[in-house]
């Protein structure tokens, strides 16, 4: 099954870059955080608020098993996806996984334009973002350097990493094809 999907830290970009992908490659755009707040019906901040991170986790994780088994998908992931259970190891299995991928500090200038909507980051001013950004990402990019390709954040041509992606699926299809031969 050969899914695109974005990975990395919150503020990467992953959901923008997704959308436009999805139209590139022509294929149907989910993103998890959506796709879960739609299924509870309710907002992830409310989500954290009520039933706490594990209860969010759990849910992210089962939204990835269903959307794994849907026909191939651009997939935009919540920034702490990879990093929980064997998420990883599941999105890696079921297609190209791409990191988007930024200096903290730069993240830290994305976050304090964006951060209201997200439980994590949201009240924290410049110098607790930036301590708790530097320690996040430390924690997070040993799952997220586990990616078949890495991208710069909000830097990515999306012409050019559409060409990069067909090259990628059809070397994996033939891949494949030798394989079932
Ligand atoms: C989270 C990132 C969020 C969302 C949730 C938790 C995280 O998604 O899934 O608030 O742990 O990094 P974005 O990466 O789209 O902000």
């Amino acid at each position: 099954m050969n899914h695109i999907i974005l990975i990395g830290f919150p503020g990467s970009g992953k959901s923008a870059l997704g959308v436009v992908l999805s139209h590139k490659l022509n294929l149907p755009f989910v993103d998890t955080d959506l796709f879960i707040s739609q299924k509870v019906g309710c907002s992830i901040p409310e989500i954290f608020k009520t039933e706490g991170e594990n209860a969010f986790r759990l849910k992210e994780k089962e939204a990835l098993v269903e959307i794994l088994k849907k026909e191939p998908h651009v997939i935009a992931t919540g920034g702490g996806m990879p990093c929980f259970f064997s998420n990883m190891e599941l999105m890696k299995k079921a297609g190209i996984t791409i990191y988007l991928k930024a200096e903290p500090e730069q993240l830290t200038e994305w976050l304090l334009k964006s951060s209201g909507n997200r439980p994590l980051t949201a009240h924290k001013n410049r110098e607790e973002l930036s301590v708790f950004v530097d320690n996040l990402l430390k924690q997070r990019a040993p799952y997220y350097e586990q990616a078949s390709l890495f991208l710069p954040a909000h830097g990515a041509s999306v012409d050019v990493l559409a060409v990069t992606l067909k090259e990628e699926l059809d070397r994996l299809k033939l891949k494949g094809d030798i394989l079932t031969d």
